[in-house]
């Protein structure tokens, strides 16, 4: 497939701190990283999960950074909330579901006993709410390891967002986060130091996120039932 390498003639539809969305085509995205990342782990995980019956994007051709998948329509889970669209149980129901439902698939043999595959990154901005239903997208910490440091990190990030300074999400933040562990019960401890740990080296937090990690970590055995 013929990925073009320069994407100033596409319509970039999305992106965050580390890759850029461009339509391709009615039917097609190109996910492009930023610096020298390779999307092929990603790529090779989301068409095994495919082939499982996990809801993600098909996988149409991975190269070097580039990832061309199918063209996803609708909103994310975030901006249904925000829209009135969506209720904070439904939605905390939701979640937690689809992190049950990963961790579900049968490992790869990448993984040891009693591990899963992981999204690491499954919070409300990475589901789509498409006709086919939710649907899960970026997946560039996708890795082997145990379904509750998956949960743990969710979890840490609904509270990083319940304490954050984005003052309008902090409320429904705290309100999703508070379902979502009551569904999926409490997390280990352990796991969420480690959450805490590797966020804190995550080249994407700034120091005010960096420092605001302990009080996040605090919310969320505050609010474990
Ligand atoms: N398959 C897809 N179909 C349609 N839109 C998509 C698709 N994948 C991503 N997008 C759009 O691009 C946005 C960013 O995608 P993604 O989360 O993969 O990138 P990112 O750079 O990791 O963003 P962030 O750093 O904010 O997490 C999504 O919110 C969505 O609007
Ligand atoms: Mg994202």
């Amino acid at each position: 497939m013929l990925v073009p390498a320069d994407v100033s003639g596409l319509e970039r539809i999305g992106g965050g701190r580390q890759a850029d969305v461009y339509a391709l085509d009615e039917r097609r995205v190109l996910r492009r990283y930023r610096g020298d990342l390779s999307a092929g782990h990603e790529a090779t995980t989301m068409a095994y999960l495919a082939a499982h019956g996990y809801p993600v994007p098909a996988v149409h051709h991975s190269a070097g950074p580039d990832l061309v998948m199918e063209r996803l329509t609708g909103r994310t889970m975030a901006q249904e909330w925000l829209a009135g669209a969506l209720d904070l149980d439904t939605g905390a129901r939701l979640l937690a579901g689809l992190h049950q439902d990963l961790h579900a698939v049968p490992p790869t043999g990448a993984a040891a006993p009693g591990e899963a595959i992981l999204h690491l990154d499954l919070h409300p901005d990475n589901v789509l709410m498409t006709g086919r239903g939710a649907v899960v997208i970026d997946w560039s910490n996708t890795a082997a390891g145990p379904p509750d440091y998956d949960l743990a990190v969710s979890a840490l990030i609904l509270a990083e967002v319940a304490t954050g300074r984005l003052d309008p999400v902090r409320a429904p933040a705290r309100e999703l986060l508070r379902g979502f562990l009551r569904e999926v019960g409490p997390v280990p401890v352990a796991l969420l130091d480690r959450a805490v740990g590797v966020r804190s080296g995550d080249g994407n937090l700034d120091e005010a996120e960096r420092a605001n990690l302990p009080t996040a970590a605090a919310l969320v055995l505050a609010l474990t039932p």
